[in-house]
């Protein structure tokens, strides 16, 4: 996006006296400038700026780096656009990316039907007779301010089938955009269109640059067997899996804080916002997934769950765990009191007392050590055994391989196994299966758990593109969540789709690519142009179908046996044979694998 010669233009060009001494006051002292520190807000001159060598230092708190890294370290901003605040502050031009240029974005309709939406919820909720029900129930049960309610951007929809749809209407705003937005749908029984969203507080989901995407939408009261929470449905523009709630407000202070909250409930978030702790996120209504992992990781290295502590939080705190450690980012876990969430914490006793419980946060797999102890599995051998198992499934995640070694002290000192055996232990797949022929022990590398299962995925894909009869034998053993790579599982999805609605062989027609969002169209068209050659298809098509199996039951294996820990004795029995099976199955399709078939980890 921005060359690396206009980068270190910008940096010769760029006078870090002068960009550090718009936020500090500095004073010459020899070769350097010195000031309070503004990274740590200390009092002293202990801030060091050297112009000759561009750098900063505080001798206290021992932050340092170049002109940046000062902007990113004080202001939260990421790469780029520390360098745009840099540049702007030397009068270089940096080209604005393409990209956002809006007449080039091909889902611009779907766009403007979303923020067309957002603000007709808010119209309803702040100026309509039928929003005053939605507004008592923000202001005074859940004791929110309007300033907060307006910059969360809420809104109401009334309980009526067809509200927005014809507010859209008058707007010619198409029932077919505003279907694929995922505002209003069809049914065979309805006659007309209706709204997706009816009687429900409304909450715009933004992306990053704060363009409302989706929604969620909250019933003001319990209704029996209604949820309480919808969401939109995935779009073109909105990707559950792969975007978080809230990060376009939070990114900033999570950066700087070089911490990531993360929380359950969309108004977990907006209570702590609106109690001054910004660096939080919550995952949309689902287990964090492994995209939405990577992404946190890319603004900060350690993150502080703050879930339930009941059985279904606890279980989801440590799968979202462990998908934070694949992702290189350390996780540590807070207790809240039962029946508690941040947001009740937050709204009796303030910022103060949910401190109380983040200052006790411990590092997951110390709570797993903390659940097992508690619930006496480290005083039978048989408990023992499956503690072992549920510990090693935290060490086997954690893509840092510092990490990685504490956490093996750790369990060799909680179970009493020596540290080599569980070294060998955690060098073989999930499913137990002991293979034949195991390569001399190689150290697990971090990558190995991503490439084999792009190739995987791309040589089925590339094979399916050549010869669509093999579609359907693929389909009887895959299912489209098997392909844990986004696009291609979308793209996996349409094939399906178009086998489906176009009767049995399809032959050659690829008119279900046209009907494609512009980048999944544009992957199908580089895989269909792949020159590369597999001989013996046969043999690559089983192999492939045979590693994603595996590693949607590995996935499935490492839940069961998350699950299994916190389950009370009549669910762990049954969990336990389920454990079984699932590990038979895979140690059946190991055996058909030549080499190493195993993806999660060593
Ligand atoms: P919770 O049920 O824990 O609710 O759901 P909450 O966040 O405390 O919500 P309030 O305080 O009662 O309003 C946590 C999150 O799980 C998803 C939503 O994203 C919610 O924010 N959820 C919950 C659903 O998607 N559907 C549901 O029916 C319930
Ligand atoms: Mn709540």
């Amino acid at each position: 996006m921005v060359s690396d010669e206009l980068i270190e233009e910008i940096r010769a060009q760029a006078d870090i006296v002068q960009i550090v001494g718009e936020q500090v006051q500095l004073r010459r002292s020899g070769r350097t400038y010195r000031g309070p520190c503004p990274l740590h807000g200390g009092e002293g001159p202990n801030f060091s700026v050297d112009p000759e060598r561009g750098i900063f230092k505080c001798f206290v708190c021992g932050e340092g780096g170049d002109v940046f890294s000062f902007p990113m370290k004080l202001l939260g901003l990421d790469f780029i656009e520390a360098v745009r605040f840099v540049a702007e502050r030397c009068g270089i031009q940096v080209p604005e990316r393409v990209e956002t240029r809006e007449e080039d974005d091909p889902f611009r309709d779907l766009r403007a039907a979303a923020a067309f939406a957002a603000d007709w919820f808010q119209r309803q909720l702040w100026e309509e007779k039928h929003g005053e029900g939605a507004r008592r129930y923000l202001l005074s049960q859940r004791g929110l301010s309007e300033d907060t309610v307006r910059r969360f951007g809420f809104g109401y929809t009334p309980d009526s089938w067809r509200g927005l749809r014809e507010a859209a209407a008058v707007h010619e705003i198409p029932d077919e955009v505003l279907i694929r937005a995922g505002l209003v749908k069809e049914s065979e029984r309805a006659k007309e269109p209706y709204d997706v969203f009816r009687g429900r507080l409304m909450i715009p989901i933004h992306d990053l640059r704060g363009r409302p995407i989706g929604f969620g939408g909250r019933l003001l009261e319990d209704v029996p067997d209604a949820p309480k929470y919808i969401n939109s449905p995935d779009t073109p523009i909105f990707h559950k899996g792969k975007i978080v709630y809230g990060l376009n407000w939070s990114r900033h202070a999570i950066r700087r804080a070089e911490l990531v909250l993360v929380v359950e409930g969309f108004m977990d978030l907006v209570a702590l916002m609106a109690a001054g702790i910004e660096n939080v996120i919550a995952p949309l209504g689902t287990a964090l997934t492994e995209s939405q992992a990577q992404l946190l990781s890319r603004y900060a290295k350690k993150a502080l769950l703050l879930y339930d502590s009941d059985k279904a939080g606890l279980v989801a705190t440590f799968k979202a765990a462990d998908e934070l450690l694949r992702a290189g980012v350390h996780p540590s876990v807070a207790t809240l009191p039962p029946g508690e969430d941040p947001d009740s914490i937050v709204r009796r006793g303030g910022p103060e007392a949910l401190a109380t419980y983040t200052d006790a946060a411990v590092d997951v797999l110390d709570r797993k050590i903390q659940i097992l102890q508690k619930r006496g599995y480290l005083d039978t051998i048989e408990g023992k055994r499956r503690a072992v198992d549920g510990l090693l499934l935290t060490a086997r995640a954690a893509a840092d391989e510092a990490l990685r070694d504490i956490y093996l002290d750790r369990v060799a000192a909680v179970t009493g196994v020596r540290r080599s055996t569980l070294e060998r232990e955690l060098r073989r797949p999930l499913s137990g299966a002991r293979g034949r022929k195991r390569q001399p022990a190689a150290e697990p590398r971090e990558s190995e758990a991503a490439v084999p299962r792009l190739g995987a995925e791309r040589k089925l894909l590339l094979l399916l593109l050549r010869d669509r009869s093999l579609i359907k034998r693929v389909a009887e053993q895959l299912g489209p969540a098997d392909f844990p790579t986004p696009e291609y599982r979308e793209i996996y999805r349409a094939l399906l789709h178009s086998l489906n609605s176009q009767g049995h062989d399809a032959g050659d027609d690829m008119a279900w690519v046209d009907e494609l969002a512009t980048p999944l169209y544009e992957r199908v068209q580089e895989l269909a142009a792949d020159p590369e050659e597999l001989t013996n298809p046969e043999a690559v098509l089983s192999d492939a179908i045979a590693r994603l199996r595996a590693r949607a039951l590995e996935a499935k294996l490492a839940d069961l046996m998350t699950e299994v820990l916190v389950a009370d004795t009549a669910a762990a029995v049954e969990l336990a044979s389920r454990i079984k099976k699932v590990r038979q199955e895979l140690a059946a399709l190991g055996a058909r694998m030549p080499g190493r078939g195993f993806f999660r980890g060593g």
